[in-house]
């Protein structure tokens, strides 16, 4: 299989003005690149620029500096058609609580200007890879949690984007439903997509991830594959020492 890197993040950085912290360096510098029929991993502790830098490839905020491109189109010269490119799952979404799951999946695929045989086809498809089936003529407001969840996975996928860009998308979910979303994701990549993730379970990294980059305190620092990081270990081991070594290194005490 040839590599062909679709989405690349070039020396992005991003500080937020904060009215009480003054101004919050989120990302420095950061660059990667990530393929098609692979899935990137995104890895770091509470408050090291993910969900930052997640929004920034979906366009839902943009970078102080630096770039971000998508099948080699600059998102910021034309984001409408890097949102047709991408799914983005961020945990926080709220649902319409009187739609059906599966009106409300049908409703984004008509906002996509999908025409009403491909959003029917498409719906079933993704009850069918998820399984919604049980569910999809509920109203949102009945469903569980790991069923909401689903139907975010499915709103935002409707249009079968090439790249998916999902920030810890299986937090909520039991173990049973989170296996379920890692298959589908092992699915998608079989099918050639580009998937981007954010989570801080270890055992998702081990089990799905082909590359991975460890970002603390806004800064990569380690960019490869997974097998690279884990060095043959486990990668949470792995994990931990680079960033308790960073932590290390930036304390107050250490020598510089
Ligand atoms: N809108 C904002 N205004 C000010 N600071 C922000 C804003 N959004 C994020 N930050 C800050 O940017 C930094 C990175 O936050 P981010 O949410 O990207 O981290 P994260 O890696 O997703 O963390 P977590 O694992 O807890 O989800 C944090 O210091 C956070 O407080
Ligand atoms: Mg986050």
């Amino acid at each position: 299989m040839s590599l062909r890197a679709f989405v690349e993040v070039q020396d992005v950085t991003k500080v937020f003005e904060d009215p009480k912290r003054g101004s919050v360096e989120a990302l420095r510098g950061v660059s990667f690149s990530c393929f098609s029929g692979r899935i990137f991993g995104l890895l770091g502790p509470n408050g090291a620029g993910k969900t930052t830098l997640l929004r920034i490839l979906a366009t839902t905020l943009s970078p102080t500096t630096g770039s971000v491109s998508i099948d080699g189109v600059v998102v910021s010269t034309d984001p409408a058609r890097a949102r047709r490119s991408m799914g983005f799952l961020s945990g926080v979404a709220g649902l319409y609580e009187r739609s059906t799951a599966r009106e409300l999946v049908s409703f984004f695929g008509e906002l996509h200007g999908m025409d009403r045989s491909a959003i029917t086809a498409r719906v079933d498809e993704l009850s069918r890879l998820l399984g919604m089936e049980s569910f999809l003529d509920m109203p949102c407001g009945k469903l569980s949690d790991g069923q909401r969840q689903k139907v975010r996975l499915a709103r935002v996928l409707v249009h079968d984007p090439p790249v998916l860009v999902l920030d810890e998308a299986t937090a909520t979910l039991d173990i049973l439903v989170a296996d379920e979303v890692m298959r589908f994701i092992e699915a998608e990549r079989a099918r050639g997509k580009c998937i981007i993730f954010s989570t801080h379970v270890m055992g998702e990294v081990e089990r799905l991830c082909d590359d991975v980059a460890v970002i603390h305190k806004g800064r990569v620092l380690f960019l490869g594959t997974k097998d690279e990081l884990a060095q043959g270990g486990r990668v949470a081991d792995a994990f931990m020492q680079l960033v308790r070594g960073a932590s290390d290194a930036s304390s107050p005490g250490a020598a510089s």
